[in-house]
C-alpha cells in the first residue's frame, strides 16, 4: 500500500500493514457509501422541514447545522468519520515509534556527510510556531507538526504524517495537480527559483523540483520535525530541495528573488490575520512577471455542502477552515498589496480516480488563488 517508497519511510510489519489497510478501506467505505446518505437525509427530511417551518430553503450552513447535527444518521457518520481519523494516527504512530531511532539515524546520515546531499536544511530554533498551529493538534494528529517527540533530531511528526496520509484516501499529489495547472495555463513559463510555503514533508514540493531540474527550489515550514523528515525524504528520493524553518508571514529571502511562490493546502491552516501578511510576503518575494499560486481545498457551493465541509473545523481541529467558506481570497490579497487586476480565482477539477469525496457529492474541484506580479 505504500505509494512513495523511499529510505526514510517507516516500514510496516504484516500486522501494521493490515491495520493501515483496514483504516484506508474504512475511510473509502465512509466516503463512498455512508457519507452520501447525509445528502439524502438533507434532501428528503431536513430541507423540507426547514422550508415548512420558515417558508424558505436554508440560506447558510449555520441553519443547516442546527437541524442536521441532531439527526441520528449524521451523528452515526460523524462518529465513524472521527474514529477513522483517530485510528489513522494511532496506526501511524505505532509504526513510527517502533522505528524512530532508526529513522533519526538515517536523518543524521544526511546531516553528518556520511551520505551525499543535493539539497539543504536550515533550522532556526528562534522561529515561533504561530498560535494557530500550536493551540491544538491540527486534524487531531497528536502533537501536530511541530512537537518534538525525541530529545534531538526528531523526525516523528513527518514520519507519522506520511504513514498516516497513505490511509487518508486522497490518492492525489497536490504538487502534480498545481504544476499541471501552471503548465496548461502558462506553457512557456520556466521558473528558475521556486518557493513552496508550508511544505510539511515536501511531498508536493518534489514534483516541482523534478519538473524544473535547472531551478533552485526552496521550501519552508515553521515546524522542525517535519522539515527534518522532508530533508531526508527528498535526499532519499534524490531530489535537490532547500528546506528552511521560516514563517511564511515574514521570510529572510531577498525581495524579488523568486519566479514562482506556491502553496498546497496551507492557507486554511493559518488565520484571517495571517493571510494578508502571507500574500504581502509572496508579492515582496516575487520578481515582476512572477507567479503566486495557492492551492486550496473546496469548501462547497450550497449550504449543505458547506455544512459537510465544515465538519473538519468542528470535529477535526481544523479551526480556521470553516472561515475560508465565505472569504474572498482575491480581496484579502489586495489587502496584502496586490493590485485588483493581478489576482483571480481558478478551479482545478482533477481528472483522476480516487479524488477525495469525504464531504462532496459529485466531482471534487480544488481552488487556486492566482497572482501575476505585474
Ligand atoms: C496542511 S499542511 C500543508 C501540506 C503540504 N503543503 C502538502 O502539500 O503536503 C500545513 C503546513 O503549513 C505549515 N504552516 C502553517 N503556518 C505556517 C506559516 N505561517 N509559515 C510556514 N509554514 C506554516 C504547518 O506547519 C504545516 O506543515
Amino acid at each position: 500500500m505504500l505509494k512513495a517508497d523511499h529510505d526514510i519511510l517507516p516500514q510496516t510489519t504484516h500486522d501494521e500493514c493490515a491495520r493501515l489497510e483496514f483504516v484506508k478501506t474504512l475511510r473509502a467505505h465512509l466516503s463512498g457509501k455512508i457519507m452520501p446518505g447525509n445528502y439524502a437525509v438533507y434532501e428528503e427530511r431536513v430541507e423540507p422541514a426547514i422550508r415548512k417551518a420558515t417558508g424558505e430553503s436554508p440560506k447558510d450552513s449555520t441553519q443547516v447545522r442546527k437541524v442536521m447535527e441532531k439527526h441520528p444518521y449524521y451523528q452515526f457518520w460523524s462518529a465513524l468519520q472521527r474514529r477513522s481519523q483517530e485510528l489513522m494516527w494511532d496506526s501511524a504512530i505505532d509504526t513510527t515509534e517502533r522505528q524512530l531511532p532508526t529513522l533519526i539515524e538515517k536523518f543524521r546520515s544526511y546531516r553528518s556527510g556520511s551520505r551525499a546531499v543535493k539539497g539543504s536544511l536550515r533550522l532556526n530554533p528562534d522561529v515561533q510556531v504561530p498560535r494557530y498551529n500550536s493551540v491544538h493538534d491540527i486534524h487531531i494528529q497528536p502533537g501536530g507538526y511541530h512537537t518534538e517527540q525525541a530529545p534531538e533530531d526528531d523526525v516523528a511528526a513527518g514520519a507519522i504524517f506520511e504513514t498516516g496520509i497513505q490511509a487518508y484516501g486522497w490518492g492525489l499529489n497536490l504538487g502534480e495537480l498545481l504544476l499541471g495547472f501552471m503548465r496548461s495555463t502558462w506553457p512557456d513559463f520556466v521558473p528558475k527559483r521556486i518557493l513552496d510555503l508550508g511544505c510539511t514533508i515536501g511531498s508536493s514540493t518534489v514534483p516541482w523540483a523534478q519538473a524544473f531540474p535547472d531551478a533552485e527550489v526552496h521550501a519552508i515550514d515553521v515546524a522542525a520535525p517535519v522539515l527534518r523528515y522532508a530533508h531526508a525524504r527528498s535526499e532519499a528520493l534524490g531530489v535537490p530541495i532547500h528546506f528552511s524553518q521560516q514563517d511564511a508571514e515574514a521570510t529572510d529571502f531577498d525581495s524579488g528573488s523568486f519566479d514562482a511562490v506556491v502553496s498546497h493546502i496551507t492557507l486554511h491552516e493559518t488565520s484571517r490575520k495571517a493571510l494578508p501578511r502571507i500574500f504581502a510576503e509572496c508579492r515582496r518575494l516575487l520578481r515582476p512577471g512572477g507567479l503566486m499560486l495557492h492551492f486550496e481545498i473546496p469548501r462547497g457551493n450550497t449550504p449543505i455542502e458547506q455544512f459537510m465541509h465544515e465538519w473538519e473545523s468542528y470535529n477535526n481541529n481544523e479551526s480556521f477552515a470553516r472561515f475560508m467558506t465565505n472569504i474572498d481570497l482575491c480581496s484579502i490579497a489586495q489587502d496584502g498589496g496586490w493590485k485588483a487586476d493581478e489576482v483571480r480565482d481558478a478551479l482545478i477539477v482533477p481528472d483522476m480516480p480516487g479524488a477525495k469525496k469525504n464531504y462532496t457529492r459529485g466531482d471534487v474541484s480544488f481552488k487556486v488563488l492566482v497572482g501575476e506580479h505585474s
